[in-house]
């Protein structure tokens, strides 16, 4: 952690959402990234050239809220181009785990500590922010994000454009039942959307400077407007995040195996064990992840024949 760093308030949010709806229920937030030089498209377009391949995604941006993943349609150009060409490409982009880099990780810290220390904390640890990644977002006039989860917490920060951010409530288990969030979790993020969920949703209306937070598996969906547009996604896992998708990652391999699994939380002791298990593997796997190959392999092997699906598309 920068622990030297400027920690003058970074990301707000009105009616002291940050202390009172944080960390359980969506809010709108402001920020101060907006024009900041690692978040122009040259220096993502030079930061798509010195990623590894599996750590960028993208497909055309006509894609359908309620998107079968199997039917997304590519783009073909390679993937400095689509940035460069952002505009008029129709393109739907990320560049995911960007905290690789240090200038970047950087960003992503000094965001956060901010955050901390107007919640009253010291650092990014006391306050819970563990495992930081980032994932940048460029996307094309009037492109889609289908309906998704995500495994982990996010301030998703809206740099350039205008686009419309719309969160549901699924704490009951109406949208995705415990398997579905198991699957999104672990094979693919998507969820099939139905307009009944329209009651459980609300929608922010974002332009360079806004944001929101997503809470943990909360499904949404995304859609620009008329400009291209630059987002970035603040993201951490709280130790009980990263117990939970352990045992979702744990639990989908036993399912695959034809173990029929009950969620977490049904059987608490059967979960340690679970988890004690889990992990013992994963830090064995964990160093093989540094290599492109391995992440490709261990990905095919966890994951199953459509595990590396986004690579054949460039
Ligand atoms: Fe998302």
């Amino acid at each position: 952690m920068n622990a030297t760093s400027n920690v003058a308030p970074v990301i707000t949010a009105d009616n002291d959402a940050l202390t009172l709806d944080f960390p359980l229920k969506p809010f709108a937030i402001r920020h101060k990234l907006a024009g900041h030089p690692l978040l122009t498209l040259p220096r993502i377009a030079q930061l798509a050239a010195e990623l590894p391949r599996d750590r960028i995604e993208y497909n055309s941006g006509d894609a359908a809220i309620s998107q079968d993943p199997d039917k997304v349609k590519s783009v073909d150009l390679d993937p400095v181009e689509v940035v460069k060409r952002i505009e008029s490409a129709g393109a739907w982009m990320v560049l995911k785990r960007i905290d690789e880099s240090p200038e970047y990780r950087a960003l992503l810290e000094d965001t956060l500590l901010s955050v901390a220390r107007a919640r009253g904390f010291k650092s990014l640890n006391d306050a819970g922010f563990s495992q930081v990644e980032g994932f940048l977002f460029v996307s094309s006039p009037n492109s889609t994000t289908p309906f998704h989860m995500d495994a982990e917490d996010n301030f998703f920060v809206q740099i350039h454009g205008d686009k419309t951010f719309a969160i549901f409530d699924n704490r009951d288990g109406f949208i995705a039942n415990e398997e579905q969030v198991e699957y999104s979790t672990v094979k693919h993020r998507n969820v099939p959307y139905n307009d009944s969920f329209k009651p459980r949703g609300v929608e922010f209306h974002l332009v360079g400077g806004d944001g929101c937070y997503v809470p943990y598996q909360w499904p949404h969906w995304v859609k620009t407007a008329g400009t291209h547009s630059i987002s970035m996604a603040i993201t951490w896992k709280t130790a009980e995040v990263r117990r939970l998708n352990d045992l979702h990652r744990f639990n989908s391999l036993l399912r695959s195996a034809g173990f029929a699994q009950a969620a977490p939380g049904v059987h608490p002791a059967w979960d340690a064990a679970k988890l004690a298990t889990y992990r013992g593997i994963a830090a064995f796997i964990e160093p093989l992840r540094k290599s492109e190959t391995m992440r490709r392999v261990i990905r095919r092997i966890a994951l199953g024949k459509n595990a590396n699906y986004y690579l054949k598309k460039a």
